[in-house]
């Protein structure tokens, strides 16, 4: 019998209460005076007068209490064939050193860190040095190019960057530094120091003056201890896409945060202190801040540290053959990472490989499951697969089955009800809830429970605007899809120009910038169109300037190396195409929506306001051309 339907209730009736109780999980240097203050509504905070130091939480007090010798992270490299083990002891020690080394480096309480850098031990180790002194780290994804990067020291303003000479990519080397350097030209503000890890796949060139080896910084160092901070003062700005090509700051805090982390372990995951969780995604992530690093070591688990992918590194069993030697009891990761094992391993012959019978649960998010990949992973692995659903902002679950409470049935295609302490509802354009079962904006009613976003990075005026004023009183998530009868929220997709590339959230507006900068494109749009692997891929429409007359497979293929290039790689931005015009309403907007479901082969109204239906069936061809024969005629 699930538990759930009382632990909501709770959640909801008695928010302090609740969240006091939760509190208790967490050692404070000073208590709180206030478990929720919402005075300055719609602007909340949680544990106001509370101070801690989340390192402490995540790492000195499991040693000072008996977890000293427990693996408290594994770090599983198969791109370089590598597998180290880091004690609670040994990390905290290493952690302590690193944290010495900023102090040396003049960073103090409230500096910014960034941190530019591969999935290493020393990622992770950078973070919790910035936590342990106060000072507020941003991670950088090393997939994004150097304009993305430099966009993010701009707003960030950081004393110092940490990043590595390379990553590796599957069986590619990509070189770190040259990125690093050019973000640092681009870019108004420049850090007073970059300490830069070298790896043996690469050597990265040091400028002198400004550039330090890792090594030999953190060597000089002497470790330094904890600082109190106050439960309200940020722990981090995880930069994320928009609605515009501007990222916003998504800031969270240490109090909240690390209290509804450290609840959501227990009642989300189900696990307990000493099992070992793994979170199968990138540092640079929402998902790597908070459940590859604070959550299961504020939990007391062990956490792994994945260096690869779930295929091609060096196979599709690659997460078997991790979880079987960890002993993991739940994965969580991508739908697309399941994808793509499927494609590779239909039948599911290298599951049979390994011993899973310690394995536990399987957590999906980062993007809708589908129903097909779901239900095959559910027949392949034997155990639940639990789809839930978060974002960046929220920086812990709002929907899901929560297994520590009990089960709740599962209806493949939602990820379930409202974890406690959301509220949440489908809005009609006036605010208005919508009927059960009918589509509307996925908002969560004000105040947001502990751990959620408190605000953008130096910039209130940007949160209230992306949030909060279209549904006063509610927090907007930016997905659409409805709650149906049973509470079960089901998302169906988002209301704005963000796609989700292989897990990756992604901004058309900012890739339509890019193209649009290209001197012979006079106008263009960017859709996302449905991809077997990776959920949705970007294509680009691209009109050119009146009197080009050159091949349009240059110039497609400029296009395509400048998004490399201007936003990176992981925009997986490979396909455009040259057409007369863009379809658009009389008033002048581009249908990107109506192109989007012709390129998808889904079912599509013709828009009363559309200007001309007869371009409809040129991008009809224009996607037959470039592969989309499911495009109906
Ligand atoms: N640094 C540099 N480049 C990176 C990178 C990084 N950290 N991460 C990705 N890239 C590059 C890739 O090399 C690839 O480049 P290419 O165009 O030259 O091939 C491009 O960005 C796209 O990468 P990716 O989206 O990862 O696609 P893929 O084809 O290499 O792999 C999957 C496909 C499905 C296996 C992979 O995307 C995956 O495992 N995804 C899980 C996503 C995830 O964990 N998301 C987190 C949310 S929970
Ligand atoms: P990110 O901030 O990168 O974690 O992306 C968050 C977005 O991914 C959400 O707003 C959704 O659009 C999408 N998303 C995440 N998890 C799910 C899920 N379980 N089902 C549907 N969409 C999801």
């Amino acid at each position: 019998m699930s538990r759930y339907a009382e632990v909501y209730r709770r959640s909801i009736a008695e928010p302090e209460r609740f969240w006091a109780e939760a509190a208790q999980a967490i050692d404070w240097t000073r208590p709180f005076d206030r478990v929720l203050d919402d005075s300055r509504a719609p602007f909340t905070t949680w544990f106001a007068g509370g101070e801690l130091n989340c390192c402490y939480n995540a790492l000195d007090r499991h040693v000072e209490r008996g977890r000293a010798d427990q693996i408290a992270l594994i770090y599983d490299s198969p791109v370089t064939r590598t597998i180290k083990t880091y004690s609670y002891r040994a990390l905290r020690d290493e952690t302590a050193r690193v944290a010495g080394a900023l102090v040396a480096s003049g960073v103090a309480k409230g500096d910014r860190v960034l941190i530019y850098m591969p999935m290493v031990p020393e990622t992770a180790i950078a973070m919790l040095a910035c936590a342990r002194i106060g000072a507020i780290h941003s991670v950088v994804f090393g997939g994004f190019a150097a304009p993305e990067l430099a966009t993010r020291i701009d707003d960030a303003k950081p004393k110092l960057i940490l990043s590595a000479s390379c990553g590796i990519e599957v069986n590619r080397v990509i070189e770190y530094k040259p990125l690093l350097d050019k973000a640092i030209d681009l870019a108004k503000h420049k850090p007073e120091r970059c300490i830069v890890l070298q790896r043996p796949e690469c050597q990265a060139t040091l400028v002198p003056g400004r550039d330090a080896d890792w090594r030999e910084w953190a060597a000089a160092a002497r470790p330094t201890g904890c600082v109190p901070v106050k439960a309200t003062d940020p722990l981090y700005v995880l930069y994320t896409s928009g609605t515009t090509g501007v990222p916003k700051g998504v800031v969270h805090d240490n109090g909240g945060y690390l209290v509804a982390l450290a609840w959501s372990m227990k009642n989300v995951y189900g696990v307990d202190p000493g099992e070992v969780y793994w979170a199968a995604s990138d540092m640079g992530w929402a998902v790597g801040h908070s459940y590859i690093l604070y959550g299961p070591l504020v939990h007391g688990c062990t956490t792994i540290l994945f260096e690869g992918k779930s295929v091609g590194t060096p196979d599709a069993g690659v997460y078997w053959r991790a979880i079987a030697q960890h002993g993991v009891k739940v994965l969580f990761t991508a739908p697309t990472a399941f994808r793509a094992i499927k494609r590779e391993d239909p039948n599911g012959l290298l599951v049979k490989k390994y011993d899973l019978s310690r394995f536990r649960t399987l957590f999906l998010a980062g993007e809708r499951s589908d129903p097909d990949t779901l239900q095959w992973a559910e027949a392949q692995l034997g155990v639940p697969v639990i789809d839930h659903w978060w974002q960046t902002e929220s920086g812990w679950p709002m929907a899901a089955n929560c297994m520590g409470l009990g089960p709740l049935p599962v209806k493949h295609g939602s990820p379930t009800k409202a974890v406690p302490g959301y509220q949440v509802v489908a809005l009609d354009d006036g605010g208005r809830e919508v009927p059960r079962g009918q589509t509307g904006s996925i908002c969560v009613r004000l105040p947001l429970p502990p751990g959620c976003l408190p605000t953008l990075w130096n910039n209130d005026e940007g949160y209230r605007r992306s949030y909060l004023i279209d549904f006063p009183g509610y927090y907007k998530t930016g997905d659409a899809g409805f709650v149906d009868s049973d509470d079960y929220v089901w998302i169906m997709g988002r209301t704005d120009d963000i796609i989700n590339v292989a897990g990756h959230r992604l901004s058309t507006g900012a890739m339509e910038e890019v193209l649009s900068s290209h001197p012979d494109v006079a106008e263009c749009a960017v859709i996302g169109a449905a991809d077997a692997i990776k959920g949705q891929v970007p294509v680009g429409f691209l009109v050119l300037k009146v009197g080009v007359n050159r091949p349009h497979d240059a110039i497609t293929g400029e296009v395509v190396q400048m998004v490399r290039d201007r936003i990176g790689p992981v925009a997986s931005f490979r396909t455009a195409t040259v057409v007369q015009r863009l379809p658009k309403t009389r008033s002048g907007k581009i249908l990107r929506g109506t192109m989007q479901k012709i390129a998808n082969a889904e079912q599509y109204r013709l828009p009363a306001t559309i200007d001309d239906p007869a371009i409809l069936g040129e991008i009809k061809a224009a996607l037959r051309a470039i592969g989309y024969a499911g495009a109906p005629t």
